[in-house]
């Protein structure tokens, strides 16, 4: 592991050299390049471990959810069997290879595909064929729907799309799933979703969460003056680290901050709590259990907004003092990417809390505009090929880290070489 603490007053922050890599400009290839894509896919998504989200989303037996997994052409069934464990399979049906399940979510034990209405347990088993006795040597058994390797890590599903992964999930997470393990995330089991495709490729709108040199320029109303101040003008990071191809900043939050006099409904809905604009938690009572644990705000810094934590290749769990949200970039093409993110809120106990949550919801969705209102440019000016590299900051440690980890899995013959 890597372990760094940042002086933001410094003239310069150490984050780049202390996690081991070099300073110079990144190549611009992998944000544009179709080689690369399709070396990614290969090589990264189609042989890492890859988090679906929370277990809680599918709590009880029958729940499912199906998973596009457009790079992959891929859809995968995620279910809760009978015997309360999480299945994943890939959503074809053993006859003609139609899709089986067809809504993105329910409840149900058996799930029909709709062509010739062969029926399956959701344990995958073939337990219904109309007319079999018309086929030749017919083996039901055999006719299961396709597992995808699966298993779940403090809550969180993964799937590998490899039939036999090369490397448990344990071993893909190393020292971060150990670090990370016992964290009592609130509200697990409510989220809501904001959705969107984005023309352009899944590295700009990662990139676009991975670190808050942008915040005074792009968020100069909503979060700027929680995140900057007069200490701290340009949002540098509190620290950084790195486990293997995972990573984690921390980031500052203004301890000092309230909301402006003409801001009359912020104010209204305040809950005056650290860095309180961005939050949904009420009240730090809430959330103490949460940011007890040595993994959260690792500094315990007074001055803390939020921890971004960086899952490779394509997941990010952020947390903050009020609560936590998750963002998913999921690569569709060269130039195209499906962006998910999930916001956990519980539910509210009183019309205030209710319309707290409201203007939290209504106030994400501004933020989140102004997050990816830029993405779509910057992949014009990528693919415009006037620039063939990128020179990134102290502070933009995290998609260097990113990208280093890329070119190594792309490089590595084996998943135990990339990680090594
Ligand atoms: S393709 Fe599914 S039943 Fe024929
Ligand atoms: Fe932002």
């Amino acid at each position: 592991m890597n372990d760094q603490v940042a002086d933001f007053r410094a003239d310069r922050t150490n984050l780049t050299a202390l996690a081991g890599l070099d300073t110079a400009p990144v190549s611009l290839e992998p944000y544009r390049s179709q080689d690369w894509f399709d070396a990614e896919v290969r090589q990264v998504f189609k042989r890492a471990w890859l988090c679906l989200g929370r277990e809680e989303r599918i709590a009880a037996p029958g729940d499912y959810f199906v998973q596009t997994l457009e790079f992959a052409r891929a859809e995968v069934l995620a279910t809760r069997t009978k015997d309360g464990r999480v299945r994943a399979f890939h959503n074809v049906c053993s006859h003609r290879s139609n899709k089986v399940v067809l809504e993105r979510e329910g409840n149900a034990s058996r799930f029909m595909c709709r062509y010739h209405n062969w029926t399956y347990r959701n344990d995958g088993e073939l337990v219904g064929v109309p007319d079999q006795k018309n086929f030749f040597d017919f083996d039901r058994k055999s006719c299961g729907l396709t597992p995808v390797a699966c298993d779940i890590w403090e809550g969180w599903i993964f799937i590998n799309l490899q039939r036999e992964p090369e490397v448990p999930l344990a071993e893909f997470l190393g020292a971060f799933g150990e670090i990370y393990r016992g964290i009592p995330y609130p509200n697990a089991d409510r989220s809501i979703l904001f959705e969107s495709r984005l023309k352009a490729n899944w590295k700009v709108i990662a990139d676009a969460f991975a670190e808050t040199y942008h915040i005074p320029a792009i968020h100069p109303e909503t979060i700027g003056a929680t995140f900057a101040s007069n200490e701290n003008p340009f949002a540098r990071p509190i620290s950084a680290q790195t486990w293997g191809p995972h990573r984690s900043v921390s980031t500052y939050g203004n301890p000092e901050y309230a909301p402006p006099p003409g801001s009359q409904v912020e104010r209204l809905f305040y809950s005056n709590i650290a860095t309180g604009n961005v939050l949904s938690a009420a009240s730090l009572d809430d959330t103490e259990v949460f940011r007890r644990h040595p993994a959260i705000n690792p500094t315990k810094s007074a001055s803390w907004a939020v921890d971004v934590t960086w899952l490779f290749p394509n997941f990010q769990i952020d947390v903050s003092p009020g609560g936590f949200w998750t963002h998913h970039f999921w690569p569709v093409s060269q130039d195209e990417t499906r962006w998910e993110a999930r916001f956990y809120i519980p539910d509210a106990p009183d019309v205030w809390s209710r319309l707290q949550q409201e203007h939290y919801i209504a106030r994400l969705g501004e933020i989140l505009l102004e997050d990816v209102g830029n993405t779509e440019r910057t992949q014009e000016g990528i693919a415009s090929g006037a620039k063939d590299t990128m020179p990134l900051q102290d502070g933009e440690v995290m998609i260097r880290h990113s990208l280093h980890n890329l070119h190594k899995w792309i490089a590595a013959g084996t998943v135990a070489e990339a990680l090594a």
